[in-house]
């Protein structure tokens, strides 16, 4: 027993070190990371670039306060808006922090309207975060439970159902935004139909509601884009990050343009430690480590042959339901409960994730190389061979 609140079903292991792909535990074993620290550790472990930006911040300046000018802050924002399109940032520490903002941000824009009661649209099995306005909207009710009251404000849709929307917008005067991730993540890695987001994106302007993204998961690469939106050729009017952005270093931002971009005033947010000197190199070091190294097309590429390898060894084999993949996103849907599959796969090497109960997830690191992404993939095939052989509890 140790003196940590029990928030975690925690995997009995703990790692000391980590190279590139690879971590070491207490006892000197090495295992193969298809997980990235939940989607966090694009540049793997250990990062010579990372490291030198983080040693050279921490050796100059760890934090101030936003009391002052933050210049490492600006140069941030502005690379960020360079490869996003977006025009203002606002830096905090956390996804779950990056989705208050945007949906505080909201809400200060529909009361600016005369909506007295700015109500947002989310989603069924979204994953937003765990603060109670982003309990609210995550659309899982294990996540609410013994939590209420949860905040009034939102009203649920079902995800990729643009007719769902339409019917509110048809009827709900109130409504001031739409937050929505472009692919659910901890919903089981559910990709949309082609035209949801284009979709979304034309009932947003027909109604002067703001299209709010949580790219938390998908962003930075992910997807082999800089940002899921991108594939589909719109651009939000609000969007969260986090995650990757740091890599490691706790950084989120929310992003804003258009009419969203100057909404926020002097006093009506802010965060002590949000975007502070060392969690912004460490954003700078990431960004730049991804361009000088290619990683989108390398997450494009590499989350492709993990995808194409997975399909050979288990399309149609019974109990696969479907494998989902968009850049290193990917999922392997059971048709059973499988999270007994992180614990074995640990035991074989292997850090994997499952969510939403039946689905496998990986999200290995941008610099997976093709080598270990077939390491990964033959690896985690028999357990899931295994797995579905065995007599059904
Ligand atoms: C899409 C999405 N939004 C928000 C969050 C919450 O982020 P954090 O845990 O940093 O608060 C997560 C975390 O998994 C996420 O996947």
């Amino acid at each position: 027993m140790s003196n940590l609140m029990n928030t975690y079903g925690r995997q009995p292991v703990a790692f000391v070190r980590g190279e590139g792909v690879w971590l070491w535990d207490e006892n000197g074993r090495r295992y193969l990371d298809g997980l990235a620290g939940v989607a966090v550790n694009g540049l793997g472990h250990a990062h010579k670039k990372l490291v030198s930006a983080v040693c050279e911040q921490a050796g100059q300046l760890i934090h101030t306060s936003n009391i002052y000018q933050i210049r490492r802050q600006e140069q941030l924002a502005e690379r960020l808006c360079a490869i996003s399109g977006m025009e203002r940032v606002f830096f905090c520490n956390s996804g779950c922090e990056a989705n208050e903002a945007a949906i505080k941000l909201a809400r200060l824009y529909g009361h600016g309207k005369g909506i007295a009661v700015p109500t947002i649209i989310v989603m069924e099995k979204s994953f937003h975060g765990r603060t109670m306005a982003t309990l609210t909207a995550t659309g899982n009710r294990k996540v609410q439970a013994g939590f209420e009251p949860l905040l009034t404000g939102f009203v649920r849709v079902p995800y990729n159902d643009l007719e769902a929307v339409r019917q509110v917008a048809g009827h709900n005067h109130d409504v001031v935004a739409v937050l929505v991730e472009p692919v659910e993540g901890e919903g089981g890695i559910r990709i949309p139909d082609p035209g949801y987001l284009q979709g979304l994106r034309d009932i947003c302007d027909q109604q002067g509601w703001l299209l709010m993204l949580d790219e938390v998961q998908t962003g930075i690469g992910r997807t082999g884009s800089w940002f899921a939106y991108q594939h589909a050729g719109i651009a939000p009017d609000v969007m969260s990050l986090a995650k990757g952005l740091g890599s490691g270093v706790p950084i989120g931002a929310c992003l804003a343009r258009g009419a969203a971009a100057d909404v926020f005033k002097p006093g009506n947010h802010g965060s002590t430690f949000g975007g502070n000197p060392l969690a912004c190199a460490a954003g700078l070091a990431t960004l730049q480590a991804m361009d000088e190294e290619k990683l989108l097309a390398n997450a494009a590429t590499v989350g492709e042959l993990i995808v194409r390898r997975l399909r050979d060894k288990l399309s149609g084999v019974a109990g696969v339901m479907e494998i989902r993949g968009a850049g290193m996103l990917i999922g392997i849907e059971l048709d059973r409960p499988c999270s007994v599959l992180v614990a074995r796969a640990l035991e074989a090497g292997l850090l994997i994730n499952v969510t939403a109960d039946s689905v496998v997830r990986l999200l290995p690191p941008l610099i997976m190389n093709q080598d270990e992404a077939i390491q990964l993939v033959d690896g985690l095939v028999p357990l899931i061979l295994a797995l579905l052989q065995e007599a059904r509890p």
